[in-house]
């Protein structure tokens, strides 16, 4: 069978799957969306995404399309279509179809798409070498919070890292802090082995692999501050890495032109990585 999506209420071959040229998604990116990972045939963190998916609607009054029971049919029903085993699963909601106006329509039935992506396992030599990070102002709005599928300075920050060869651009706020990475969130290891990510509030997203690695980080006692944490400290840091339903738990080991501690995947970074794999080989298909 054809890669199939989900557009609204229907199943129909990827490729062919198409959305009203006044989606409001694609005329406004008047939208959310959720990247929801695939691991071993079961989504991980599922609800914790749902979660996501709702306040980000909430926030920007948009209704849920249809019940989450529903969702989750439909997440099911599109991996079994897709034989999807790794990848993930990606929503997206708009605030519809309507006539181009700025202001909200009247009346709009929010749109959902569905699809699904394979994911090769990353390799053995990505992970031996650990990642590339640039990085630059972050010029994004206040509300980032919000999975909006608003995302251009976060493609363009992303450009710019490919073109520089790197895997991710790390942002700066006007403070000299670290923020966030374009697609992923930023944490470092300090040289008395304290974990150190931004603390969650409009100025990031909350990653949901963030959430889940503070909770095993806690689980395994180790030292952990949720803060602002500048370049400088970046630079200085033993240890970094990125997280995100893609990357998991990622090594950085080069922040623009220098190397992170000994220019290695840090030990400790490593661990959590496993830490986070077996979490994932622990899940269970939900009822
Ligand atoms: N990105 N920060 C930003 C700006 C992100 O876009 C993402 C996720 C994250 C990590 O969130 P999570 O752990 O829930 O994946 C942090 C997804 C994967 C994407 O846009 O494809």
């Amino acid at each position: 069978m054809p890669r199939q999506a989900y557009v609204n209420g229907r199943y129909t071959a990827h490729n062919d799957a198409a959305v009203h040229i006044e989606d409001r998604g694609y005329q406004f990116a008047d939208g959310v969306y959720e990247v929801v990972p695939v691991y071993n045939g079961i989504l991980v963190d599922e609800e914790p995404h749902l979660d996501r998916l709702e306040r980000s609607l909430r926030e920007l009054q948009i209704d849920m399309p249809m019940s989450r029971a529903a969702m989750k049919l439909v997440s099911r029903e599109l991996m079994q279509r897709n034989s999807l085993s790794r990848g993930f699963v990606y929503m997206q909601i708009t605030r519809g179809v309507a006539p181009r106006d700025h202001k909200f329509p009247a009346q709009a039935t929010p749109a959902l798409v569905m699809t699904t992506r394979q994911m090769k396992p990353h390799s053995a030599e990505v992970l031996e070498k650990g990642v590339k990070v640039i990085t630059l102002r972050d010029i994004r709005w206040e509300r980032c919070d919000i999975k909006s599928v608003s995302l251009l300075p976060n493609i363009l920050g992303k450009q710019a890292a490919a073109e520089a060869g790197a895997y991710e651009a790390w942002q700066l706020d006007d403070d000299g802090n670290i923020t966030e990475g374009t697609s992923a969130n930023a944490w470092i290891v300090t040289d008395s082995d304290t974990v150190v990510t931004r603390n969650a509030n409009s100025a990031i997203l909350n990653g949901i692999t963030r959430i889940a690695l503070l909770d095993l980080i806690r689980a395994e006692g180790f030292q952990l501050e949720e803060r602002a944490f500048s370049l400088e400290e970046a630079q200085a840091a033993r240890e970094a890495f990125v997280t995100s339903s893609s990357s998991f738990v990622m090594p950085v080991t080069q922040i623009d032109d220098n190397p992170v501690g000994n220019g290695h995947p840090g030990l400790l970074t490593m661990k959590l990585r496993e830490r986070y794999v077996d979490y994932m080989n622990g899940l269970k298909e939900a009822g």
